[in-house]
Formats: structure tokens, C-alpha cells, sequence
């Protein structure tokens, strides 16, 4: 009887894995070896210090390399890189519990949204914000999804005393945890400064990557960055005012220029071949999702065999205190005009950064001013031309004085934002009543 019950127990457990293998994709690490990464704080933080753009962006470089590299596995006939096979925000934050669902169904490996970081706050009724999507954010149809790398996506599965040591058990995916962690702070009255999550590992590393739809069977145009003054709103300069555009050429066969619409306009733009993109080629459920999401209907709606490809990935590692901050985007290979707001300088070489991932420039800002600890210091500025554009000021702005915001609970736009200040993290009037979530923002966002 026992026996056959284990029988019984063990033939379950092999269908059942056979069938997860079939489905599952297994996050990979980052293909980078030991000794590049996670480098030494220290290290990393005299670059800083002395400004070593050359040693950061080659840094940048590395990870950019080591999440764009082939995993080992593949998805409806395509070879996988590293970062497809992270979990998504929305697989990391599903908590122990449905963890175990999500192996057992096939991953939402490509959760498509607007980015939330295009919605912007208009009411604020209670605690509840009411979002609009501003109107270039579904005018330039761009999606976007966030990734978390095995060790961060690891970190945030399993509780931690907060404070460590003496502090309560705190899981960050749960907003009851987080609150009954408010409260502690509250009745210790432990100071601003103090008032955080504990520190996420130093190869926690986060992604958030954006899409745009193209399509199988004709050119499609694509908005080129040529710096604000190619936009019709250089202050405000969002793809969707860019003047310039690439066709992408599916067949892989077209040369030369060709008459398209860009942005509402009849330009002459360069036929580049879908190969210079890393695209996606979406299946019928994925492309009903985008259709309906970005409300496409008729001849820009997307149908099985069309493609979602990538303009943009911003690329985060806890390596340093504060991060490490860079981000990358589509620019056929090239250097933007002035090298703004960075170039495809000291890219390595194709044996480590191949194919289509050839074509993306890149900035980074690893401290929010310079010299770093100068609350005076000048502005360090970056920005992904298809991402922070959206933003007051974006052109101005800088990834770590944004992200040293992120809290819980909280809203990802305070009023009082500046978008290359100084932050102090002791300020009580920004983070008095809240706990810092260690420059995360996907703790505020999907904590549930
Ligand atoms: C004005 C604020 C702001 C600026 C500037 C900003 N971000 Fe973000 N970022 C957000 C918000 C809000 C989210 C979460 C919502 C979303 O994913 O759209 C986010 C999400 C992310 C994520 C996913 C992990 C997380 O924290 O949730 C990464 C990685 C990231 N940003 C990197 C960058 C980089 C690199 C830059 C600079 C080039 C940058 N960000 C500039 C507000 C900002």
C-alpha cells in the first residue's frame, strides 16, 4: 500500500517536472566571470571619486556584455539572452506562495505595460493617486517591463530582520510587512537616516527594458535620437516630437533611404534591417495583450509573426552603496549628436557584446554629483532619450537622485523633486513616515 502510494507519488512528480521543463525558463546569472563581477565597493567607488568615466563606462560595458549573452535555453525557436530569463517584477513579487504556481505554469517572461514611470499624478484623493497616461507615452507606443536578477530576485523572496539585527522579520513583497515596519520605526522612533530596508546583496542587478511594436510584412518607422534640438519640443523632447527616423526592414534585404512617416511627417529615412534590433517576435495571445494594452486596432494593430523590439534598457547593480546606474539605448551603432547624453564609446569588442546588441549607446551616472559627497557639486547627468524625456526637466536629470526617493508607501513623483539634486537621506522632510526601499522603486510599486 505504501509502496504503491510512493509509486503513485513518484510517477506525479516526473510528469509533473517533464512538463514544467517544457514550460519553465530557469533564470540564469549574469556571463560575467567572478572577477568583473560584482567588483570590490572600493574599487568602484575610487572611480568614482576620481571621476574615471573611462573605467565606469567600461564597467557599464561588462554588464551590458554579460546580460546580452546567449543563455543556454531557448523560447518558441529563439535563443534566449541572459536577461529574458529573469524573473519578471511581477514573477519576483508574487511571493513564496505563488511562487510555486508560477513553476508550474509557463513564465510571464515579457509582462508588456506602459511604463508606470510615463503615468503621471494628477488627483491625490486620500492615500489613492490617480494616474494618467501622459499622452506621448501612448502616442510613441512604447512598452516596457522590469527585470530582477536571480540574486535580487532572491532577496526579495525571503524575509529579513529590519533592522538587522533586533528588528521585525520583514518580507518586502508584502505591504503588511512593510507597514507593521513604518510602525516600528514609529514607536522606536528610530532616526530618518536609519528609517530603511536592509541593503540588498552586491550583485542584486535590475533591469527595465522598452519595447516598440514593428511589423512582419512593411517598413516601419522607428524615431531616431538626434538630441533635443531634432525635436519639436526641445525641452520636453519625447520620441514622439523626434524628427528623425530609421525604417526597419524586416525582409533583412532593403538598402539605401526611403520617403516614411515620422512622427506625423514625410521624411527620407535610412532602411536599417530588423537584425540591427533585438526583436521579439510576438505569438497571437502576446499580440492581442499589446493590441489591447495600447488600443491598436486596424492596420497598427500587431498580429501573430510581428515584432516587439527593443529600444531601451536601463541597468542597475548594488556593486556600490548607491548603485550603479547606466542605460542604454537604440542608436544604430553610433554617436548621438555632441555625445549627448552618451555615445558608444569604449563599447568592447564582438566577441563580447555581439550581434544587434552592437547598436545601442550608452550613459551612466554613478553619483548624483561630482565630487560625489558635494551637496554643491556639479549635476551628473544622464538619461535615456526614450524613458526620462517623458519627465519635467528629463534632459536634466540623473537616475540616483530620482531613485534615492523610492519609498514605501509613497508616490515615485514628489512634489519637491529636483531632477539632478542633491539628496540627503536623513532629510526628515522627505522620508520622515516612510522606509527607504534602498533606490528600488519596485518594492512601492508591486508590494501587495
Ligand atoms: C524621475 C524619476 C526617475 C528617474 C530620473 C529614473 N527612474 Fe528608474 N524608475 C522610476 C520609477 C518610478 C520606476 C518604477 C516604475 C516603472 O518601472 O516604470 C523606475 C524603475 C527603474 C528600474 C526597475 C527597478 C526599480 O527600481 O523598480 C530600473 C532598473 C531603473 N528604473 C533604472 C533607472 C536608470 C538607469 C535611470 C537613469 C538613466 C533611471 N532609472 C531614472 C523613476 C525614475
Amino acid at each position: 500500500m505504501i509502496a504503491r502510494f510512493f509509486l503513485v507519488l513518484i510517477v506525479l512528480v516526473f510528469s509533473f517536472n517533464r512538463a514544467a521543463l517544457a514550460q519553465t525558463i530557469t533564470p540564469e546569472p549574469i556571463a560575467v566571470p567572478p572577477s568583473e563581477f560584482p567588483l570590490p565597493s572600493a574599487e568602484l567607488d575610487k572611480q568614482v571619486a576620481a571621476n574615471d568615466t573611462a573605467a565606469l563606462r567600461q564597467h557599464a560595458w561588462i554588464l551590458w556584455s554579460g546580460v546580452t549573452a546567449d543563455s543556454t535555453q531557448s523560447f518558441q525557436g529563439q535563443k534566449l539572452p541572459i536577461w529574458e530569463t529573469w524573473l519578471s517584477e511581477q514573477e519576483a513579487f508574487a511571493g513564496p506562495a505563488l511562487t510555486a504556481s508560477v513553476a508550474r505554469q509557463a513564465r510571464s517572461l515579457r509582462p508588456f505595460a506602459i511604463p508606470r514611470q510615463l503615468s503621471h499624478r494628477t488627483v491625490r484623493s486620500g492615500n489613492l493617486l490617480s494616474m494618467q497616461i501622459a499622452p506621448s507615452a501612448a502616442k510613441s507606443r512604447l512598452l516596457a517591463f522590469v527585470k530582477l536578477s536571480p540574486d535580487s530576485a532572491n532577496f526579495v523572496a525571503v524575509s529579513h530582520p529590519t533592522p538587522n539585527p533586533g528588528g521585525p522579520d520583514t518580507n518586502y513583497t508584502k505591504s503588511s510587512d512593510l507597514d507593521r515596519l513604518n510602525a516600528y520605526f514609529n514607536q522606536n522612533a528610530t532616526p530618518v537616516a536609519n528609517r530603511k530596508i536592509v541593503d540588498f546583496p552586491a550583485a542584486a542587478t535590475d533591469l527595465k527594458m522598452v519595447f516598440v511594436p514593428a511589423k512582419a510584412d512593411q517598413l516601419s518607422a522607428i524615431p531616431l535620437w538626434a538630441g533635443p534640438q531634432n525635436s519639436s519640443s526641445p525641452s520636453q523632447p519625447t520620441p514622439d516630437t523626434w524628427n528623425q527616423c530609421v525604417a526597419v526592414d524586416p525582409s533583412n534585404s532593403r538598402s539605401g533611404t526611403t520617403q516614411i512617416d515620422c512622427n506625423g511627417k514625410t521624411v527620407t529615412a535610412q532602411i536599417v534591417p530588423l537584425t540591427s534590433f533585438y526583436a521579439i517576435k510576438v505569438d497571437e495571445d502576446t499580440a492581442s495583450r499589446i493590441n489591447t494594452t495600447l488600443s491598436l486596432s486596424g492596420a497598427s494593430s500587431l498580429a501573430s509573426g510581428d515584432y516587439q523590439i527593443l529600444l531601451a534598457m536601463h541597468i542597475t547593480t548594488k556593486e556600490i552603496a548607491n548603485w550603479t546606474w547606466q542605460t542604454f539605448w537604440w542608436q544604430n551603432g553610433q554617436n548621438p549628436p555632441g555625445n549627448i547624453p552618451g555615445s558608444v564609446d569604449g563599447m568592447l569588442g564582438p566577441d563580447r557584446i555581439k550581434g544587434p546588441w552592437r547598436s545601442y549607446a550608452m550613459c551612466i551616472s554613478d553619483s548624483i554629483v561630482f565630487p560625489p559627497t558635494d551637496p554643491k557639486g556639479n549635476p551628473v547627468v544622464c538619461y535615456n532619450p526614450f524613458l526620462e524625456t517623458a519627465q519635467a526637466d528629463g534632459i536634466n536629470s540623473n537616475c540616483m537622485s530620482c531613485h534615492a526617493r523610492a519609498t514605501y508607501p509613497g508616490a515615485p513623483y514628489p512634489d519637491t523633486y529636483i531632477p539632478n539634486g542633491w539628496v540627503d537621506m536623513a532629510d526628515p522632510t522627505l522620508f520622515s513616515d516612510q522606509a527607504k526601499t534602498d533606490f528600488v522603486w519596485a518594492i512601492q510599486g508591486s508590494a501587495h
